[in-house]
């Protein structure tokens, strides 16, 4: 791209309108409007989550394929495709004869499920032929999916559209009603809709969904089966579009804002229509997610004749005087907006539509880095799959925000969604909690990285998922920029520099406001890649792979002076919670191995929680943080991972099950790492942390233990059972302060850190006697009696005074002794652990266990959850749901 062009997006002032037929509204002054707000025409959005059936097969159970359902399935791309339609052929199609799909079929025996559902998550860790990379859960297989919907006489009479949204199916969804094949999507991370109105009948309808997951689909555990939510929207022959409206500002200052939009009317009807639409702008109440007081800005009445069974895009421009900006806190507010537009035709409300955005501009600064509204925001930022631990990648509104809760402790501002589009909850979360996001759509393009993952569909499917996606995401004020790509075997030839143009070129024309990454970790700076991608995002080259510190971050600065960099990746540091293993490495970084000082126990599949070692690509936490800060103008970094994760227990996938990677372990506990992270990122929250537990069997008495110390104080004093072991400050480069030399006596270790020569923060760990009783924590006592709603229960094993006993793995036995709620399941983020997460007895690792309590839908009331231990007295917690 040229300078002149690069500095239009860098400036983030440019729209370009890609739609055909648009109409324009004139430009409207903003007038605070007194009448009430409409309310909701037209529009109807149920969910389908409740009352499936559900089987899985191993074996093929029905004769059928994607390859022999393909003619029927492509030509749901076809409004994200710019090239020739794809027709849906004329012949009998596909399943028509597969008992599965008939109204007639006997689903009883069927296991009774709702959604969102993972139905691998529950199964035993030795699924035959899922290895450690997947999660050795029994994720491959043919899913059916049935279920009855009724629809009224009157709706279908009276000419309106009957929608299946799915949010998120893996993978290869192919979709029957009452016998008749109506399309599907293959690509299980995105969401789709498919038109059921052709096939629908007044009353009972069947619904059938198949589903095929191949084994080696994924370098990671994907999950598998309708893991997302399912709705059901019944409109008007007259409506807004599929993800049919784009909101941008291309213009903001204190006294006001420009707020463009484009809205895409549909016309499902045979004739012609006049239509008018009227689109209010009001503020957007986060905790109560409705439009709240009067409207801020009301855009001028759009008119226009849609012709039956087309489509028509409208464009009109606002100004929102004293616009309240979202932006990342703890400096800025993620404040919100919601447009309503009201369709009508005829003078009478057809359809209303609600758009919520934020008012924020983006600027890719190549020296400063991301600006948000003209601030420097420094990019804190980790990397996350879409599982959620014991979960499994069945989506959970609550789960999904702890994670952020407890990642926006730690000062990360900002999740880029690896390898692949979330949930569409999650980045409504992401706008609340001011997350910026990285929102990201593949691992592979055309060349594999595992047998049967996406590159085998990637030159049919890029373009209706890239456009799909991004019509889905982009009015979401958190993102602040696509990626395209992820570490992609072709990233060196002209085949990766070609597919990266096309991709850019779409997200571009979906998005002109955004800029454009990838993850390139072999490509360098005269790669013809890089020359093509907006944002030259680097994974672990930029801070020297493993032993190196050769960084590659000051070629790419020579070769693109005018681009922003980032780490895209960077760290994948390995540790295992609260285990330490003897002598440490000397060095701020270290090859993880099997050795005296490297870090690792490949007998026991543990890795030492000083965080100094990882893979020979990656690096610790600290050597990141220096190569970051000796090359400032990079905007940030992207920590593999937040979260351990399902799947890739890299470096002893041959015997564990979740991986290493996370900061916070896959329970939701955090290791030590989390308070190095911590220190830097939220520099004036005074806090220490001191490591590892002083809690040793009577061998290590007298040896060398070294105390490790994370601050965000420029100095501090280690004290060893009350006596000086001297102080440290901390030179430029330093990010913990290391005690090396301290032997190990019984007792306790205490820090004092200093900030500025005044005391700052304190932190000690003592010596625990034997185990005497489990204290039982809940992170939040008050939950939403809905069926989704969680509660998170913490079990720490404490001896008689209180300390907890770091060593203990008593035998945990949870129970809701009374009221409306389920153990779901439990964990304790050991990677080695291979009972379920549904079993309700776990092993305590690291001295803790948790249990995750889901409330029952349409209750209230108390709910008891007791967590007992044979020999130790047992603790409870109440909730209450309401
Ligand atoms: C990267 C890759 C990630 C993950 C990570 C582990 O190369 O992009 O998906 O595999 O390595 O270190």
């Amino acid at each position: 791209m040229t300078g002149s062009l690069r500095a239009l997006y860098n400036s983030y002032s440019i729209l370009l309108l890609g739609f055909l037929f648009s109409i324009c509204f004139d430009s409207a002054a903003a007038h605070v409007v007194s009448k009430p707000r409409s309310t909701a025409s037209g529009r109807q959005r149920t969910s389908l989550n409740a009352d499936w059936r559900f089987e899985r097969f191993t074996s093929d159970p029905d004769g059928l394929s994607y390859e022999g359902l393909k003619p029927w399935v492509l030509p749901c791309a076809n409004d994200f495709i710019t090239g020739e339609k794809y027709e849906r052929p004329s012949g009998a199609a596909p399943g028509a004869n597969v008992s599965y799909v008939q109204s007639s079929f006997d689903d009883s025996a069927w296991e009774a499920v709702s959604l969102p559902h993972d139905w691998a998550i529950s199964g035993t860790f030795d699924a035959p032929g899922v290895e450690g990379g997947q999660g050795r859960l029994p994720i491959n297989g043919i899913g059916w999916y049935r279920r009855t919907l009724s629809m009224d006489a009157e709706v279908l009479q009276s000419g309106k559209s009957v929608f299946l949204d799915v949010d998120g199916a893996m993978s290869y969804a192919a979709v029957w009603l009452n016998g008749h094949l109506v399309g599907g999507w293959p690509y299980g991370y995105n969401s789709f809709r498919l038109d059921l109105t052709p096939y629908a009948n007044a009353g009972e309808n069947t619904l059938a969904i198949r589903l095929d997951n191949k084994l080696d689909s994924s370098r990671w555990y994907p999950g598998a089966g309708i893991y997302r939510n399912v709705w059901l929207v019944t409109v008007n022959p007259v409506h807004v579009g599929h993800w049919g409206t784009y909101v941008t500002t291309p213009s903001i200052s204190e006294a006001e804002a420009t707020v463009e939009m484009v809205l895409d009317l549909e016309n499902k009807g045979n004739s012609s229509q006049h239509v008018e639409v009227v689109t209010e702008v009001f503020e957007r109440d986060a905790t109560t997610k409705q439009a709240t007081g009067e409207a801020v800005a009301k855009f001028s009445a759009a008119n226009t004749d849609v012709a039956g069974h087309s489509k028509k895009a409208v464009h009109g421009s606002v100004t929102v005087p004293n616009p309240k900006l979202w932006g990342p806190p703890p400096s800025q507010k993620p404040n919100e907006y919601v447009a309503i537009s009201t369709v009508s035709v005829g003078g009478e409300a057809m359809d209303t539509y609600e758009t919520v955005f934020g008012i924020r501009s983006v600027t890719y600064d190549p020296n400063q880095g991301v600006l948000i509204n003209g601030e420097r925001i420094y990019v804190q930022g980790s990397c996350n799959h879409h599982d959620l631990g014991a979960l499994g990648a069945a989506f959970n509104t609550r789960a999904a925000e702890r994670q952020i809760e407890i990642l926006q402790e730690m000062g990360n501002n900002a999740l880029r969604t690896s390898h692949n589009p979330p949930a569409p909850e999650f980045l409504d979360l992401a706008d609340r909690y001011g997350l910026m996001v990285m929102d990201e759509i593949f691992d592979t393009w055309n060349f594999p990285k595992v047998e049967n993952d996406f590159h085998r569909i990637f030159q049919e499917w890029h373009e209706p998922d890239l456009r799909s996606f991004m019509r889905r995401d982009r009015n979401h004020p958190s993102i602040i920029s696509w990626s395209v790509g992820n570490e992609l075997p072709e990233q060196r030839n002209s085949t990766g520099t070609e597919t990266c143009r096309t991709l850019q070129d779409i997200a571009h024309e979906e998005d002109p406001t955004r800029q454009v990454t990838i993850g390139m970790n072999n490509a360098n700076a005269t790669t013809g890649i890089a020359a093509v991608i907006d944002i030259v995002g680097l994974n672990y080259q930029g801070e020297g792979k493993g032993d190196s510190w050769v960084s590659t971050f000051p070629s790419f600065k020579q070769e693109f002076p005018e681009k922003m960099i980032w780490s895209t990746e960077s760290a994948s540091a390995l540790s295992t919670r609260g285990k330490y293993l003897f002598p440490i490495t000397a060095n701020k970084s270290a090859i993880v191995g099997g050795g005296p000082g490297e870090g690792g126990d490949p007998e026991n599949s543990i890795v030492s929680s000083y965080d100094l070692y990882a893979p020979e690509w990656a690096a610790s936490p600290d050597k990141v943080f220096e190569q970051q800060d000796r090359h400032p103008y990079v905007a940030g970094e992207f920590v593999w991972t937040g979260f351990d994760y399902i799947g890739e227990p890299t470096p002893y996938d041959n015997s564990s099950r979740s991986s290493y990677f996370g900061i916070i372990d896959l329970a939701g506990f955090k290791k030590d790492r989390f308070y190095l992270y911590q220190a830097r990122w939220r520099p004036d929250l005074p806090m220490a942390h001191i490591l590892p537990h002083w809690t040793w069997p009577e061998d290590r008495i007298g040896e060398i233990t070294p105390v490790h110390v994370h601050t965000s104080g420029d100095e501090a004093e280690l004290f060893v059972n009350g006596v000086s072991a001297g102080r440290q400050s901390r030179g430029k480069y330093d990010y913990r302060l290391r005690w090396d030399g301290v032997k190990y006596r019984p007792g306790n270790i205490s820090v004092v850190s200093y900030k500025h020569g005044e005391e700052w923060a304190t932190a000690s760990q003592f010596t625990a006697g034997s185990a005497a009783s489990l204290n039982v924590t809940a992170d939040r006592t008050t939950i939403t009696g809905d069926g989704y709603d969680l509660s998170f229960i913490t079990v720490s094993v404490h001896d008689e005074n209180g300390i907890l006993v770091p060593m203990a793995d008593d035998e945990i036995s949870f129970e809701v002794s009374s009221g409306p709620g389920v153990v779901v399941a439990t964990d304790n983020g050991d990677p080695t652990d291979m009972s379920p997460f549904p079993e309700t007895t776990r092993k305590a690792f690291g001295g803790m266990a948790l249990a995750i309590v889901r409330s029952e839908a349409g209750a209230s009331g108390e709910i008891v959850v007791e967590a007992k231990a044979e020999g130790l007295s047992g603790g409870k917690v109440v909730l209450t749901a309401n």
